[in-house]
């Protein structure tokens, strides 16, 4: 523990790391196809309102833990309470669901490199396009469709989990940030190349009207949860990678602006994936309303049909495939991290162990397949795209459900009681207010944290056993 802590090359450095992490498939998979689900428009507002009130506190409060303890997220909890104190429970939560997390987050980032495949064989261009959807699942054992794939899912999620582990393993300036500084402007220009490319479609305009004009005809009090949960999900918070990378600062940084930076960043790209997909989704006749299969059915549907269509398929899941790829970096880190700092082991060592138990881990859910990821119905999920399953949920959707649901939110909540009743006021403050322009926003942050946050996240317990039962959710 007395070893020499890494840190950023730069403050830069950070920043991309950290908007890599939370710029992932939340963003360009998920967030659309929940956006139209909820019918657009207010939900896209809710959702901001979400990010604004309760992401962006937590991620503060996150990046504070991090950077004044300097520990990965079980040891800072120790190191800002007592040894044995029942928050380090928080820390803890926070490694084992980075395993559940990463174990079934790279099965779908395989689904991404498999269409990355497809595309480039030309197999999307060349299959007629009612049959696009028979790819991703086809429902019939003697022609199999990704999904009823079992080896060829394994064989993703082991390339995958290479990738990420060998990222992993160059450490925190050579691994993650470098490959951060590669994958991220990488894609931002592919998000604006297929901006421009959306834009000269015939749908722009619809797009621009269903993700910004005042619809409120699907919107249901499940939907503002929905949202709640996913600001959640995308900044990556609630189980300590925000801790973990803020661990490799100095103390010097601004917590605020950086914090701001990559909220602003990681909504800007969902709202950019909007409009991408949108305009392409409403140019070809497809349904806003696909829900999971948007990405992976609706969409390679859509590109089938547009002029250079296939290049811009390739072009979209590469840029899938990298928002994926430092997502995962994120989450193996924090497992590592934890094994570095609390157990002495050299990153090598922790990096294999980690990344071999999270590729066997991965194994049941790229056996399993899934559909229904990241809070959505199983049911309907399963039945929108015609696959089986749709009874109960399966190994995949377990884990899922059991991370989003639960394991972030209960994590987020443990995070901000934490900083807000258990940090001394002192450490806080100056944490907070240290070099930064938005000192004067402290006590708003402190009220946030005290109790919108927790009573936001109550409404999302009582909400998810029961207890409120909000209408059926507009999905
Ligand atoms: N933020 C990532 C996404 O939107 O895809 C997912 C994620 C990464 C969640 C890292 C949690 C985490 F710690």
């Amino acid at each position: 523990m007395s070893k020499e802590r890494a840190q950023w090359g730069s403050k830069f450095g950070f920043i991309l790391a950290a908007a890599g992490s939370a710029v992932g498939l939340g963003n360009i998979w998920k967030f659309p196809y929940i956006t139209g689900e909820n019918g657009g428009g207010w939900f896209v507002l809710i959702y901001l309102i979400c990010i604004a009130a309760v992401g962006l506190p937590i991620m503060i409060a996150e990046i504070f833990i991090g950077r004044t303890a300097r520990n990965s997220p079980v040891g800072a909890f120790r190191t800002l309470s007592t040894p044995g104190s029942p928050w380090l429970g928080v820390g803890w939560l926070g490694v084992v669901t980075a395993f559940v997390i990463l174990s079934y987050y790279s099965v779908v980032a395989g689904w991404s490199m498999h269409y990355v495949w497809l595309s480039l064989r030309g197999v999307l261009a060349q299959v007629p396009v009612d049959q696009v959807a028979g790819l991703f699942s086809s429902g019939d054992a003697a022609h199999p469709g990704l999904y009823e794939s079992p080896w060829t899912n394994l064989f993703w999620h082991l390339l995958f989990m290479a990738m990420t582990i060998g990222i992993v393993i160059g450490g925190v300036q050579h691994g993650v940030e470098r490959w951060s500084r590669i994958l991220m402007p990488a894609l931002f220009l592919i998000m604006l190349a297929l901006l421009v490319q959306a834009a000269l479609t015939p749908g722009f305009g619809q797009a621009l009207d269903f993700v910004f004009g005042p619809h409120t005809e699907k919107l249901t009090p499940a939907s503002v949860l929905e949202a709640l949960g996913h600001s959640f999900f995308t900044l990556s918070l609630g189980m300590g990678a925000m801790i973990t990378y803020g661990s490799y600062l100095t103390q010097e940084d601004d917590l605020v602006t950086t914090a701001i930076t990559v909220s602003v960043l990681d909504t800007l790209i969902a709202l950019m994936a909007c409009m991408v997909l949108f305009p392409v989704i409403f140019s070809y006749g497809m349904e806003p309303a696909a829900g999971p299969g948007l990405v992976f059915v609706s969409l390679p549907i859509a590109f089938a049909q547009m002029p250079a269509g296939m290049l811009w398929a390739t072009v979209f899941f590469v840029l899938l495939t990298f928002a994926a790829l430092t997502s995962a970096i994120s989450l193996l880190e924090v497992a590592v991290s934890y094994f570095i700092d609390e157990r002495g082991w050299a990153r090598r060592r922790a990096t294999w162990t980690c990344g071999i138990a999270i590729l066997l881990a991965g194994i049941p859910s790229a056996l399993s397949g899934g559909t229904r990821l990241f809070g959505a119905d199983v049911q309907a999920a399963t039945a929108r795209l015609g696959l089986r399953g749709g009874a109960g949920l399966n190994w995949f959707d377990t884990l899922d459900y059991l991370a989003s649901n639960w394991m972030l939110p209960l994590g987020g909540l443990g995070i901000a009681l934490f900083v807000a009743w258990r940090v001394g006021g002192r450490a806080r403050e100056e944490g907070f207010r240290a070099g930064t322009r938005y000192a004067r926003l402290y006590w708003g942050w402190v009220w946030l944290l005290r109790y919108l946050v927790p009573i936001g996240m109550s409404v999302v317990f009582l909400h998810a056993i029961g207890v409120i039962n909000f209408a059926a959710s507009g999905g």
